[in-house]
């Protein structure tokens, strides 16, 4: 999932629920309600989403309940994105839309949280006046001062980077929820300095979360009823964790294989992968495991060697191919999805023609594609220029795009006839008579529904249709052992 283009007048309802994340929070205990309703939206990243999710939990333990409408809530929390501009003027767009909330009713008090609250800091309440906090991405926790110091009529700012935090105690509010799929996250921050990325300036330095803490989070997940968990970090596979008292080592390879093993009925997915750092232990792990779902994100973003140099992604094309042989030779029944920019620095069309090449050689099955966007402060930014005009960008996006949705259904067309297990998460989005469901190879499902059938059961499905983006079909079996 990434989320960096809703506005207010162009979301689709998908995307409503995916930014206006709320629902009826029950207070924890010896939490006392104080009247008050928060309203969070998050763009970006899966992590942001995560993070509103600690910001939820910590909001209810000061008394406050959510609403899923910013007109009622007495503070409106924009949860924010700045890997692209186009992310960040949306952003402002909303704060707008904000602002008149606040003409009329006065007392509103409205923070920016996550990546642009950190690269912009005080900047921001310079810039827009219509904002009372501006909480980074590791402050969290200081919101209730923050809140206090806005209402007392100052202005709330914490853009303080940790070395350490990881919000490894705090249970998640789970918002907007389905019930089956939750996101876990497992690292913060990154430490590798790709020249085009502004997250390592916006998310600070990497750090692992205790495995102990995700492992009681996954449990509590499964016994709430949920069957999936998604274990989120900007490089998962750099997951490093040892035991200050016995020195034990975790990897990320150790966890996923405990994940696994907290319940066979707990499907594992984990999102994102760095090529220089998914091993052959990862691999293993995945074929070992039932339920470590067979795909894996993989994001390659420039298929040319001299580019991902420029790009300081530390791998070559011959690396990353070797990777995607040995994804299928290890594990032959695996999907493979990809980040993909188009026209970065001085790229030439020979250069463009690599990443077409490397899309159509590792068979993505989906991809997140993007035009360079030059972010303030990176490495490229300071280093090269953006020299590629727009419209080549978006003609060599447009090539990426065709031969993307190209691959999506080739591959799709070879599940015509295959029957696959799938996990319901709900009702298929154009109609309440069908299920939609995700199989292993975190393709979508649509099929009809079946009595007795709920979200978090597993069935198996027969694909009998097929387009690029979805697999149509219907329900041969019902997994009885699963479905309690
Ligand atoms: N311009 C365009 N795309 C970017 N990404 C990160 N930074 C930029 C940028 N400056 C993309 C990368 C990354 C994904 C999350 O966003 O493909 O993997
Ligand atoms: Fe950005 Fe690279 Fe870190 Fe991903 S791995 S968050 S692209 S610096």
């Amino acid at each position: 999932m990434y989320n960096d283009n809703p506005t207010i007048n162009n979301l689709s309802n998908k995307e409503i629920d995916e930014t206006r994340q709320g629902e009826a929070l029950v207070l924890p205990d010896g939490a006392q309600a104080n009247g008050k309703k928060f309203y969070i939206e998050s763009y970006g990243c899966a992590m942001n989403f995560s993070d509103s999710e600690i910001v939820a939990s910590i909001l209810a333990k000061e008394g406050y309940s959510s609403s899923t409408q910013y007109k009622d809530a007495d503070l409106i929390l924009i949860n924010t994105c700045s890997i692209r501009e186009k992310a960040e003027k949306n952003v402002r767009q909303r704060l707008r839309v904000f602002d008149k909330s606040k003409d009329k009713k006065p007392g509103v008090l409205v923070g920016v949280l996550g990546c642009m609250a950190e690269r912009l800091k005080k900047k921001f309440l310079e810039e827009e006046k219509l904002v009372d906090m501006v909480v980074g991405p590791d402050a969290y926790r200081d919101l209730p001062k923050l809140i206090k110091e806005a209402d007392d009529g100052g202005k709330g700012v914490n853009v303080f980077l940790s070395r350490e935090e990881t919000y490894a105690d705090i249970s998640p509010v789970r918002l907007g929820s389905n019930g089956v799929n939750a996101f876990v996250s497992i690292t913060r921050g990154c430490d590798n300095m790709c020249s085009f990325c502004v997250v390592p300036f916006t998310r600070g330095r990497e750090r692992s979360r205790d495995p102990f803490s995700i492992i009681a989070e996954a449990q509590d997940l499964v016994n709430k009823g949920y069957r999936e968990v998604t274990l989120l970090g900007q490089n998962v596979d750099s997951y490093k964790w040892s035991n200050p008292e016995t020195g034990e080592r975790v990897t990320f390879a150790k966890l996923l294989e405990m994940t696994a093993e907290v319940d066979p009925r707990l499907r594992v997915r984990f999102s994102t992968s760095h090529p220089k750092d998914l091993n052959n232990d990862v691999l293993y792990a995945i074929k070992k495991y039932h339920n470590i779902c067979n795909y894996i994100h993989l994001p390659v973003q420039s298929g040319n060697s001299r580019i991902l140099k420029l790009m300081n992604r530390t791998y070559d094309r011959e690396w990353y191919l070797e990777r995607i042989d040995k994804i299928y030779e290890v594990i032959p029944d695996c999907t493979i999805s990809s980040d993909i920019i188009a026209g970065f620095c001085s790229e030439t069309e020979e250069e463009h023609q690599d990443t077409l090449s490397i899309i159509e050689y590792s068979k993505y099955i989906m991809s997140y594609m993007f035009k360079y966007s030059e972010r303030p402060g990176t490495v490229a930014a300071k280093k090269y220029a953006d020299d590629i005009p727009e419209e080549v960008k978006a003609r060599r996006l447009a090539e990426i795009v065709d031969l993307q949705q190209e691959m999506s259904h080739r591959s799709n067309l070879k599940d015509l006839g295959k029957t696959y297990e799938v996990l319901i998460e709900g009702d298929s989005k154009k109609s309440k008579d069908d299920f939609k469901g995700r199989n292993t190879h975190n393709k979508m499902l649509i099929f009809p529904k079946q009595e007795g059938l709920k979200p978090g059961d597993y069935v198996y499905v027969k694909v009998n249709e097929v387009n690029s983006a979805t697999l149509i079909g219907e329900i041969v079996k019902v997994h009885e052992s699963f479905n309690a």
